[in-house]
């Protein structure tokens, strides 16, 4: 056995990963053990900011002993014993093995966030919640039941196959024995080959899968880190195989990005907030000291400080927690998201998230570069893509969190954040011919709390592509809101989960799509969809990107088109009840995307060249085209993964923080808005 995992196993390889533990004493050793490279004199006050260093990793083989699994280049991270005045120490990847093959490694995210977590203040002051580290709580030891490579994942209860009928198509990775739980007619030969590449980009580690990596083009000879699980990347994935009755690889991505979640990572010295999660992982086997021909696996994730241009992955926490709802949703496993972990993984994105900072707006405030568009490309500030993840990710938080007195305070947060976001969303980031034609008319410069041009936005700004593009009917959410600027750039993905998520009103939402099939030709033409719309050009490129050769004029972010986005559209289209535009849209991605090698983008106006520097067999690409077949093949499987209206939501009053010089309560005109 040369790949075992993080477990405790009898006998069957990796048949558990032990995820945590409160009490060494459960399995009969001390961690102090393994605290060689430590300082063990931590006070209270640093272990509560800070979380771990170091990466995950998991080795079995006979013989008995510890192992400390930390990369030397990284310290070691810190966990509480029971008693604060001589903190337990333990480092990712400590591990014992017996003899009997049984091995085990304590880790020590896992091991924070099971002991005590307290809340402190209320909605209403700034810290309505702190998750301390504290010991001494007798909390479970969190355990991954492993499900036998190659055997069919066990379903969940209340787990339905995708229609039922099975059409084996070849698997390679013995995910769900192989069997493609599809449709009630013939899967075509490109979605064979889409399902085989799909299989073919799984990452194993410590031999059960637990991601797919973002390209696998065998012809690259330098894929940079396109060889690694990108959090974002992985989610049209994760919904083909959740739709195709395959539930192990998900519940195994969640479970270790979460214990990926707080690695204590610095860029000069600067570590971000706890609660972060990575933009990415790498699985790497490496040798282990001193065992001569032995390795083992280990996950290394990048938080930002090895990406180009050091970018902050604000858009992966909000992937992750909506992935675990559409996981729930999807599988009838309640469990996962009730387990302590996953409760305190929630909530540690929410905290970071909500903090309060100087901003004034609801919207986050997040720098260049933060989600799918992950280099220069003047989306700092308050971007539609990360509000409607946002958004999304509060709306799936409100469904999970478990609701106690720890927990109320958040809650209460998060319902007041859900309607203080949509009300400023879809009142200021709206426009359609009658709002440009009101901004063209604003009065500048208004000093008072009644101003109608609220951001100071000077009416020369509307660009002049934008006066011809607008249809009559439709409109749009604009890209970007800052004082005294609109970025009026079309952004697809913010826009689509919008629409999913019911950020917009019924209405907007609406409008957005018969905006997109208005303007088809430019938003869709021969490959859908643009990324953005329109492109920076000239003096404009030169200046917001920084003169970027990779983002020139309709190429990457530039206004380049991406086949990833069809997922989201398909999701957008079935909520709206128009699959019919969705299906044209998969028709044409069908016809091209095998015979060109599966890009990651189109480059020029219409999408007609494979992009300049575009990866070739890019997951992404090749899942979110399985992902719309399968939603358009299963609406009610699809209708698991939007949100109505949540008319409970424009009830709740924004206005709670404080009365004092507000005229009006949002609450009204949030409710006007919709009716
Ligand atoms: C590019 C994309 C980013 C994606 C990554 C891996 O950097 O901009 O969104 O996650 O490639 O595919």
């Amino acid at each position: 056995m040369n790949t075992t995992c993080i477990a405790v196993s009898n006998m069957r390889p990796c048949c558990r990963m032990l995820l945590s533990c409160k009490n060494s004493s459960i399995f009969g050793y001390s961690f102090r053990k393994c605290d060689h490279r430590m300082g063990t004199n931590l006070s209270k006050k640093q272990f509560k900011v800070y979380g771990l260093r170091g990466y995950v990793s998991c080795r079995g083989g006979k013989g008995l002993g510890y192992r400390c699994g930390i990369d030397p280049n990284r310290k070691g991270f810190f966990g509480s014993g029971s008693d604060w005045g001589q903190p337990r120490v333990l480092t990712s990847g400590c591990r014992r093995v017996d003899s009997g093959g049984r091995s085990v490694l304590v880790n020590v995210a896992s091991d924070y966030r099971n002991h005590s977590t307290s809340v402190e203040g209320h909605v209403n002051d700034k810290s309505f919640e702190r998750i301390y580290v504290r010991g001494g709580l007798n909390v479970k030891p969190l355990v991954i039941e492993r499900v036998e490579k190659g055997e069919k994942v066990r379903e969940e209860e209340g787990r339905v196959g995708v229609n039922g009928s099975n059409v084996n198509i070849g698997d390679s990775k013995g995910l769900n024995g192989g069997k493609v739980l599809s449709p009630k007619r013939e899967v075509s030969e490109v979605e064979k080959e889409a399902w085989e590449l799909l299989r073919g980009a799984v990452v194993d580690y410590c031999g059960n899968p637990v991601g797919t990596v973002a390209a696998s083009d065998p012809a690259d000879s330098t894929p940079l880190n396109y060889d690694q699980v990108f959090i974002r990347d992985f989610v049209p994935s994760a919904l083909a195989f959740l739709l195709n009755g395959e539930g192990e690889i998900v519940k195994n991505f969640l479970l270790h990005t979460l214990q990926l979640q707080s690695w204590e990572k610095t860029v000069d010295c600067h570590s971000p907030g706890q609660g972060l999660m990575p933009a990415s992982f790498k699985v790497k086997n490496v040798a282990i000291d001193g065992k001569i021909g032995e390795s083992e696996d280990i996950l290394d994730p990048d938080f930002g400080e090895s990406a180009i241009g050091r970018v902050a992955p604000v858009d992966s926490g909000l992937w992750w927690i909506i992935l675990l709802r559409a996981y729930t949703k999807l599988t009838g496993d309640y469990g996962l998201q009730a387990r302590v972990d996953v409760q305190t993984g929630i909530r540690l994105i929410l905290n970071l998230c909500l903090t309060d900072g100087f901003d004034m707006f609801p919207t986050l405030l997040v720098t260049d570069g933060s989600c799918m568009i992950d280099r220069r490309m003047g989306i700092h500030g308050h971007p539609l893509e990360i509000q409607a993840l946002f958004y999304s990710a509060l709306r799936c938080s409100r469904e999970m969190l478990i609701v106690n007195d720890s927990t109320k305070n958040l809650v209460a947060a998060v319902n007041n954040r859900l309607s203080a976001l949509s009300f400023h969303i879809r009142e200021y980031y709206w426009v359609d011919m009658k709002k440009i034609n009101e901004i063209y008319r604003y009065k500048t410069e208004e000093y008072s709390t009644d101003a109608i041009n609220k951001f100071n936005i000077y009416p020369d700004q509307i660009p002049s592509w934008l006066v011809d593009w607008m249809p009559e009917t439709g409109g749009y959410l604009i890209g970007n809101l800052q004082p005294a600027h609109m970025d009026f750039r079309f952004f697809t993905l913010g826009n689509l989960w919008s629409i999913v998520s019911s950020l917009g009103t019924p209405k907007q939402n609406e409008s957005i799509l018969n905006l997109i099939e208005d303007k088809w030709d430019d938003l869709v033409a021969h490959m859908p969809l643009k990324i953005c719309y329109p492109a920076l050009e000239y003096e404009e490129w030169r200046v917001i990107t920084g003169s970027d050769p990779k983002n020139t004029p309709w190429s990457y972010h530039n206004g380049g088109s991406w086949p990833t986005l069809l997922w989201q559209f398909t999701l957008a289209c079935i909520k709206m009840k128009k699959p019919e535009l969705a299906r044209k849209a998969v028709a044409l991605a069908e016809k091209k995307l095998s015979e060109d090698h599966w890009p990651e983008y189109y480059d020029t106006r219409r999408g007609r060249f494979i992009g300049k520097q575009s990866r070739l067999y890019q997951t992404w690409t090749i899942a979110g085209f399985l992902t719309s077949k399968l939603l358009l093949e299963n609406p009610e499987m699809a209708s698991k993964l939007f949100w109505e209206e949540d008319y409970e939501l424009l009830e709740s009053c924004v206005c709670a923080i404080g009365k004092s010089g507000r005229k009006k309560c949002s609450r009204f005109a949030a409710k006007s808005q919709v009716v």
